[in-house]
């Protein structure tokens, strides 16, 4: 019995290392792609084939012409994760290790295009740059807009906003006004309205954060997360509109210039705060 466990324990090993070369030899074959330092795809159709792909693979996180949305605006040119084309290969197609950006596998050229395309895009300028003072839109920020009654940076301000310490290296310059300016226009279902009747007609406000057959979660106007039994519910309203302020007409234009470089400078390092 032993001995055939033997046997059996040595086929298992040699089969093991049968298989091993062949997958050092892959591994090493993409090493040596991602260490190719020079794009072989880079004539005007590859970066428009390159928007093609970005658009069906990447645009759900980093918006449609790659000006940011849940991922980074990547119009800009310079990359925190490495700006070479090898450093975008690696990312591109192995991920970034304990972020929302896993790995997205495509042929080698199709990636040279989307990078591309990338490139393409921070040649051609997208946005105008922003003429404002972040010194001046940090103070609006905390004062006049009391904007951090619902938003982080850094470690300070409340939580019915997202965290914005990232929002200039996330979101682009026109993100960032419409978000200002328009907000319902542009909002995320994580932070949603919700208005709750109960039976006996008192009124609950809150941020729809889940919901499920029997019950709703949410959080209130202090922050507290809650949950409400729907059985207790009168009415249920869940208006189209973002818990952001509507801010249109509220600042001058150099007022916005000065809150708009100000979010654009916060890149989510300490020390620009
Ligand atoms: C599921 C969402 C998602 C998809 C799909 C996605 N990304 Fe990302 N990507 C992210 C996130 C989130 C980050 C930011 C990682 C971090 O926090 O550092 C990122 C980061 C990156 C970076 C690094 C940016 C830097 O500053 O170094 C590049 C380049 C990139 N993505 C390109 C792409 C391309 C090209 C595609 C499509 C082939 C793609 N991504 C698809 C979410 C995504
Ligand atoms: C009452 C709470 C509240 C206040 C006050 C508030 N915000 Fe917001 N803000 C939100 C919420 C909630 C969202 C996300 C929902 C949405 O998109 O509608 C948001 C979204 C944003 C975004 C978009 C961020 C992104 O990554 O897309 C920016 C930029 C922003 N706010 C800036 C500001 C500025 C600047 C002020 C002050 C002038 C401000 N907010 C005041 C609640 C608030």
């Amino acid at each position: 019995m032993y001995r055939v466990f033997a046997v059996l324990m040595l086929f298992i090993l040699t089969a093991g290392f049968a298989v091993a070369p062949p997958a050092a030899a892959q591994t090493q074959s993409l090493a040596a792609q991602s260490g190719a330092s020079v794009n072989p795809h880079t004539t005007p159709e590859d970066a428009e084939a390159g928007a093609k792909s970005f658009r069906r693979h990447c645009s759900t996180c980093h918006g449609r012409n790659a000006e940011g949305f849940r991922g980074p605006n990547l119009t800009t040119g310079s990359f925190r994760h490495g700006n070479s084309d090898a450093a975008l290969f690696r990312n591109i197609l192995g991920g970034v290790g304990g972020t929302g950006m896993g790995g997205v596998y495509l042929p080698d050229r199709q990636i040279w295009q989307i990078i591309s395309y990338l490139r393409s895009l921070s040649q051609t300028p997208q946005e105008a740059p922003i003429e404002g003072d972040p010194v001046r839109g940090k103070a609006l920020f905390l004062e006049k807009g009391e904007c951090a009654t619902c938003h982080r940076v850094n470690g300070q301000g409340g939580r019915r906003g997202m965290d914005l310490s990232e929002v200039g290296w996330r979101r682009s310059l026109d993100h960032i006004r419409a978000a200002i300016l328009k907000p319902s226009e542009v909002i995320e279902s994580r932070f949603r309205l919700i208005q709750m009747t109960r039976s006996n007609g008192e009124t609950v406000d809150g941020l729809l954060l889940n919901e499920d057959t029997y019950s709703i979660q949410f959080m209130d106007e202090n922050e507290n997360l809650r949950s409400i039994y729907k059985s207790q519910l009168r009415s249920v309203y869940k208006p189209d509109l973002s818990l952001m302020p509507d801010y249109e007409g509220a600042f001058t234009k150099q007022e916005l210039d000065d809150l708009i470089a100000y979010l654009h400078s916060l890149d989510g390092e300490p020390d620009h705060d």
